[in-house]
């Protein structure tokens, strides 16, 4: 557990607390009986005092001499478990109880003076042994008892700190989930601590003003997209019939093919974002629409498409299919995603370089892999390829193209539960591995 985690702080605070009480406790208990204790033998040695000294004086006005009327009274009255002993006016030990009894030494015995008449005293002391023993006792007993307490204490207050933020770790892993599925579902829970609530429902409001922005912004590009569409297509109709006439002077004709390349080219880009667009919308959606595609016959299909367009080298083109691989998904979709590998991989290429296109199943999944023998792509690009509207520099300096094909097989693949991944060829060029689940994950 991190040390900055709130389970552990609070758990800490909880323990620290724990431990302050007890010993708080534990010292005042102690404290009170030592007190007590001491008190009780405070009284008993005064008073033993006191009636040794009322002995003394009459047996030494009956007796007349000081050690006799001592002698007398430490074997007949002397109080038990104390000691007497009596010094005459010099100072001298005159009488003492009995070398028989074990005396303790000087520091464990408590003792009291009393003055006798004549300059005459005599101390009377008792054992402190049996209070310490008592203190001592209190202590370890205390001791005993609040080890097992702190250990159960600690981890009881574990358990509860843990399931106290359980609401809130639960709350994490939905927030979490909620950002990576488009569809967003609600987090608050009514039955929730308040606080949780609070925190919940603000994130409810978030997401969807989020979720609102984001398919306002889908629907502003798709609709600006189709706008343009039609006007793109009367555009390139109209330039290619000026085009057509063989009346046209050479110097407009060179203006207006530049123009023509450039209403295709946008009539491409308008095409690749409305594709991005419906890739992003299958993948928030379930996958309902979704059949069965068989990728081998796609494959074939896409490539009798490109080669209609001239941008297919049948000479260096090379197809290994497997066998039937079934994938559910949208057959459009994935098209539009062969569709841009291939071109990719021909326009990256110069004529005699090999294309491999690989379809295969397996593992549950259906796999095509088009890799080529052109230049390659830099480990530094790879991370970036991606990314809408990157471009390598040769491809910028050299080929034409937007730089929309690779986040559109990027997002078809995802909208599908698939994956494309991109790596160096045995050809010696790009390798592009586009892996389809041959199962649509159960939701
Ligand atoms: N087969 C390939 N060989 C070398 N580079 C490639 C290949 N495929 C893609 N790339 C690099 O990735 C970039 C992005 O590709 P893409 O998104 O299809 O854009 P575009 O084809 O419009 O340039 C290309 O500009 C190029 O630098
Ligand atoms: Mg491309």
């Amino acid at each position: 557990m991190s040390s900055r985690s709130l389970v552990f702080r609070l758990s800490l605070l909880q323990q620290t607390t724990a431990v302050v009480l007890i010993v708080a406790f534990a010292a005042l208990a102690i404290w009170i009986s030592a007190g007590t204790l001491a008190r009780q033998e405070t009284r008993y040695v005064s008073d033993a005092a006191r009636r040794v000294a009322a002995n003394l004086e009459r047996e030494i006005s009956e007796e007349g001499d000081l050690a006799h009327a001592a002698t007398a009274v430490i074997e007949e009255s002397a109080p038990p478990d104390a000691w007497v002993d009596v010094f005459d006016a010099q100072g001298r030990l005159v009488a003492a109880t009995a070398t028989g009894t074990r005396r303790p030494p000087g520091g464990e015995l408590h003792e009291v003076r009393v003055g006798l008449s004549g300059g005459a005293w005599a101390v009377v002391s008792v054992s402190t042994r049996l209070r310490h023993t008592a203190v001592s006792a209190l202590f370890w007993a205390l001791l005993l008892t609040a080890l097992p307490l702190l250990v159960v204490g600690a981890v009881a207050s574990q358990v509860l700190t843990r399931r106290t933020l359980a609401p809130l770790s639960r709350l994490t892993a939905e927030v979490d989930r909620a950002t990576v599925q488009a569809a967003h579902r609600e987090l608050t829970v009514p039955t929730d601590p308040a606080e949780i609530v609070t925190l919940s429902v603000a994130f409810d409001r978030l997401l969807a003003q989020v979720h609102q922005m984001l398919r306002a912004e889908q629907n502003f590009s798709q609709d600006a997209a189709h706008e343009l569409r039609t006007p793109l297509t009367v555009l390139s109709g109209e330039l290619e019939m000026a085009l057509a006439d063989p009346a046209l002077p050479p110097r407009h004709r060179h203006g207006l093919e530049r123009a023509a390349e450039q209403a295709v080219a946008m009539s491409d880009l308008v095409e690749a974002l409305l594709v991005l667009r419906r890739a992003d919308s299958a993948s928030s959606e379930a996958p309902a629409d979704f059949v069965p595609v068989d990728l081998r016959d796609l494959v074939r299909d896409v490539v009798a498409e490109l080669r209609k367009r001239e941008l297919v080298r049948d000479a260096d083109l090379e197809v290994i299919p497997v066998g039937k691989t079934l994938v559910p998904g949208n057959a459009t979709l994935l098209a539009a995603a062969l569709r841009n590998l291939l071109t990719n991989a021909f326009k990256f290429t110069d004529p005699g370089q090999p294309v491999r296109v690989t379809i295969s199943a397996g593992a549950g999944q259906g796999t095509v892999v088009v890799e080529d023998g052109g230049s390659g792509i830099s480990p530094a690009d790879r991370e970036r390829i991606f990314d809408p509207f990157f471009r390598g520099g040769e491809a910028r300096a050299a080929r034409d193209g937007v730089g929309l094909g690779l986040p559109i097989i990027l997002r078809v693949a995802r909208a599908h539960g698939g994956e494309v991944t991109v790596s160096e060829s045995g050809l010696g060029g790009a390798r592009f591995e586009l892996r389809l689940p041959a199962h649509p994950p159960i939701a």
